[in-house]
């Protein structure tokens, strides 16, 4: 009871100090869901992805929002709930906690969507707020989320590559090999048709909480989570983020809420469509055509250089048979998805070499000259990669085109950890 009483104390000092409005697309499509809030915590049929948290979050929202009473009443309610739910074992702390809430600097806001790029599809289990943004940043880049202590998610995934890792494959925490290239973080959530390079996960909570586990290592995520809970700046940012500490349900979370904002726009090419001629070199244009000429946008579709589709473009069929990625056909077990890959999207695509999705070209030239001779020969390959013929003036234009492409993360640099 008396864990109850303190996790209810921590939410009115949370709700003292309320987050700064956002004037993002993603933040504003957060706010008006009643129905999410509604619901009851432990509706059977939820995505057991800390629906509780996630309702509890929206009715703090709504509570700093100043709406009808009865919703702050309720989350109080909620609030004993998750208490006594909780399994706070460090009740003796939350003194210190209540303290480090209070000197939380507000979390700043979630970046602003860059031009021409839709808004990212919100989550209903996991909405997006600047809380949960600001910690699963410090949570993608924290080593002590794994566990040895030896990689952080930014160990494949470095900002100024685009959230790549740069080599071809990489080991996971207890050394056992990927199989497959680290694909680029920056406007994941964009992603319509699953996640991975073969599209098998459907939620981008899902994929987080298995990095967690298969890259990094973490069979048991309760060791990890005490951990986290005895730092206490990071205990409060939990409260903070999710009225509760540090949980195995909740580290995914955050870190999806982050990976939610995580996004890439404004490159030279972005600027040049938006009026400013001089943002891009006058090869860049002609690239430009010859791109188009040549087909690619067929499923380099701008503004996000993907059709979200997945297609066989032979990569990797030059190998012997045991040795082939079957792609989506291991998510679907249709023969007819042999070999198919999600198109990547050339957004920051000089930043994030090597190429494909068995790393196997090692510079950008060379994964185009591949797309350019129409793919490699294979009875799956798919009918819209032809070979075109292009002049040597023709390529070095389409890959300063390419480079045009680079544009800024919105989260470039890693952050301070508590
Ligand atoms: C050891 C390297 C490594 C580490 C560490 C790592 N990843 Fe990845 N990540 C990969 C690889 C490889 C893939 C692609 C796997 C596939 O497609 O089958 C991937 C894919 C992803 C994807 C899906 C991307 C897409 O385009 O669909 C997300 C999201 C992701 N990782 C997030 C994380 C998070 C969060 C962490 C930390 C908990 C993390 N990764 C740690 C290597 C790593
Ligand atoms: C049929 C659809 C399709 C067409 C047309 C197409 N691509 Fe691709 N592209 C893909 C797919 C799918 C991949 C990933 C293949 C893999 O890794 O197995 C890819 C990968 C790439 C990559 C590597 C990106 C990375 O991050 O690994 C580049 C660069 C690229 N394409 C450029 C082009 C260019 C230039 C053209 C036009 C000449 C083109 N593509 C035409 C579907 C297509």
């Amino acid at each position: 009871m008396r864990i109850s009483v303190c996790v209810v104390a921590l939410a009115i000092a949370c709700g003292s100090a309320p987050p700064k409005p956002v004037p993002d697309s993603t933040r504003q499509a957060v706010e008006p869901m009643p129905d999410a809030g509604a619901r009851p915590a432990n509706e059977p049929g939820g995505s057991g992805l800390g629906l509780a948290d996630a309702g509890s979050d929206v009715l703090g929202a709504k509570a700093d929002a100043g709406m009808a009473a009865d919703g702050g009443a309720n989350l109080r309610d909620r609030m004993a709930d998750a208490g006594a739910q909780a399994t706070n074992t460090a009740g003796t702390a939350a003194a210190d906690v209540t303290e480090a809430l209070q000197k939380l600097p507000a979390a700043p806001p979630i970046p602003e969507t860059p031009p021409f790029l839709p808004a990212v599809e919100e989550s209903n289990d996991n909405p997006t707020t600047p809380e949960k943004v600001a910690l699963g940043y410090k949570l993608f880049y924290d080593k002590r989320l794994s566990r040895d202590g030896s990689m952080s998610c930014e160990s494949c995934h470095h900002p100024d590559q685009a959230y790549t890792s740069g080599n071809a494959v990489d080991p996971k925490v207890g050394g056992a090999m990927n199989k497959r290239n680290a694909p680029a973080m920056a406007n994941v959530a964009y992603h319509q048709n699953g996640f991975y390079w073969d599209g098998r996960t459907p939620t981008m909570e899902a994929v987080t909480a298995a990095a967690w586990k298969g890259q990094l290592g973490v069979e048991k995520p309760d060791e990890v989570v005490a951990k986290l809970n005895a730092i206490t700046p990071y205990r409060a940012e939990f409260q903070r983020a999710f009225q509760s500490d540090a949980t195995a349900k909740n580290v995914p979370l955050a870190l999806a809420a982050f990976l939610r904002a995580l996004k890439s726009g404004n490159a030279g090419w972005d600027k040049y469509e938006q009026g400013d001629q001089k943002a891009v070199s006058r090869e860049a244009r002609r690239g430009s055509q010859v791109f188009q000429n040549a087909r690619c946008t067929l499923c380099h579709v701008p503004p996000l250089y993907t059709d979200s589709q997945f297609h066989n473009a032979g990569i990797g069929f030059d190998r012997p048979e045991d040795q082939r990625d079957h792609g989506r056909m291991d998510a679907t077990k249709d023969k007819a998805d042999d070999g198919k890959f999600l198109t990547p999207s050339l957004r920051d695509v000089a930043k994030t070499a090597p190429y494909f999705h068995d790393g196997s070209a090692k510079a950008l030239s060379d994964a185009v000259d591949r797309m350019l001779a129409g793919g490699v020969k294979n009875p799956n390959l798919d009918e819209k990669l032809k070979r075109a013929k292009i002049s040597p003036r023709d390529r070095r234009a389409l890959l300063a085109y390419l480079e045009s492409l680079t544009g800024q993360v919105t989260f470039p640099k890693a952050p301070d950890l508590p």
